[in-house]
């Protein structure tokens, strides 16, 4: 039987109480397919700074670059905010992301029926939304040089971040939007700010030639990303895929989230280019959301980012389709028995991070019986 290695990361706040959810859903499919998982575990953030003075180690991106697929918690905290810049702890999933070339970011918005009047919005703006956010993730100003502050000697100082972008960059990232569009809705649309960024012109026209030559059959638009933003919160439905840059992603992305009902409810996978010798790609999966320092450590944060991006490493690198859509419905029918954790309006009766786990778990073992 093939074994898939994860590496698991679970890092700061609630990042160690999602990681350790997610632990029980993998043993549950483990135990059902006997054995295909074997995890390994390191630290990384400000867990890897107070333990090697860095915020991931080489060992660890070795682990990483040897594993299928990394699930990755999340970093960062109050904790570490003095320490140096190059040693932050959202440096080790920026190192993560680039080293092991994760250009492409799916970030889907699904919206459960049960959770149609959780959001702030009303109900018929979000019910039924189903929407995929196709991110840039190793490039654009998150990389770009130069990137410091410049002492420019007259007691003035310049901070400086470089937006840029390659044509094979757009390239390949385009080509992944169009191609699981053509799976879904069969529908993109390309946002950037062509009106006001270099790298938006380069961005518009490398999309709509991908798009002329290979993709004739997918409808495309373009939208300029400050109303992307606003039409995200106005009518969601009208989206299907949307493709971005990295910066552009990560705002879209967590405006996203509030559609479903909470930040805590989104998911995502990081994923490289196949190895056409292997037909293998490295691939990262990880919430959506950070290590919210406001609630850590009291047992409350909504595991069902962490346990969804689980399910995604099941579609997207293990080859365990029917498996991710059980865990998927299993998740929904987690939900329609009421539980709720505080983030996604759960209030007085809210449950906590191991309840939602176990009540996800109960729905396995229902769904599967
Ligand atoms: P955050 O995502 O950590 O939290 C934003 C808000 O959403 C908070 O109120 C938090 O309580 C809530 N929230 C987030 N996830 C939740 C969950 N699973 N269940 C319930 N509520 C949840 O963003 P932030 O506060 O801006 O950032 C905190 C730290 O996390 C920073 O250091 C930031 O750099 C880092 N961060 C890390 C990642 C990552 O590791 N992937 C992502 C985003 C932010
Ligand atoms: C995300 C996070 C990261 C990002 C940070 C922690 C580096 O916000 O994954 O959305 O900006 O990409
Ligand atoms: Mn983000």
């Amino acid at each position: 039987m093939a074994t898939h290695k994860i590496l698991l990361l679970p890092g700061d706040g609630i990042g160690t109480e999602i990681a350790a959810a997610a632990r029980k859903v993998i043993a549950w499919f483990d135990s059902r397919a006997g054995g295909v998982f074997e995890i390994e575990e390191d630290v990384v953030g400000g867990a890897a700074y107070d333990a090697h003075g860095v915020a991931i180690t080489d060992a660890a991106m070795d682990l990483a670059q040897a594993s299928d697929a990394v699930l990755f918690g999340a970093v960062g905290g109050p904790k570490w905010a003095s320490v140096p810049y190059e040693v932050r702890p959202e440096a080790g999933l920026l190192r993560l992301r680039k080293d092991l070339g994760l250009f492409a970011n799916l970030r889907p918005a699904i919206c459960y029926p049960a959770l149609a009047d959780a959001s702030s919005l009303k109900r018929e703006v979000v019910e039924g939304l189903d929407i995929l956010i196709v991110r840039e993730l190793t490039g654009g100003v998150y990389f770009g040089e130069p990137k410091e502050i410049r002492d420019l000697g007259n007691g003035q100082k310049r901070g400086i971040d470089t937006q840029v972008y390659d044509t094979y960059e757009i390239e390949r990232i385009a080509r992944v939007a169009f191609d699981l569009a053509r799976t879904r809705s069969n529908k993109v649309s390309s946002s950037e700010k062509h009106n006001v960024m270099k790298s938006g012109v380069l961005w518009k026209e490398v999309v709509t030639a991908v798009h002329a030559r290979e993709y004739g059959d997918v409808a495309l638009d373009h939208i300029l990303a400050d109303n992307c933003g606003m039409q995200l919160v106005r009518w969601p439905k009208q989206f299907d895929v949307i493709v971005c840059d990295n910066l552009f992603g990560d705002m879209l992305s967590d405006v996203a989230a509030m559609l479903t009902g909470s930040l805590g409810m989104l998911p995502s996978a990081a994923l490289g280019a196949t190895d056409p010798a292997t037909g293998k790609r490295k691939a990262m999966y990880e919430p959506v959301h950070g290590s919210a320092p406001d609630i850590a450590g009291t047992g409350a944060a909504n595991p069902i980012a962490m346990i969804a991006s689980f399910a995604m490493a099941l579609r997207y690198s293990f080859g365990m389709v029917d498996e991710a859509n059980l865990l998927d419905k299993a998740i929904a029918a987690a939900l329609d028995t009421g539980a709720r954790t505080r983030d996604i309006g759960g209030g007085d009766n809210s449950v906590g991070t191991e309840a939602m786990t176990a009540t996800i778990l109960a729905a396995l073992d229902r769904l599967s019986a």
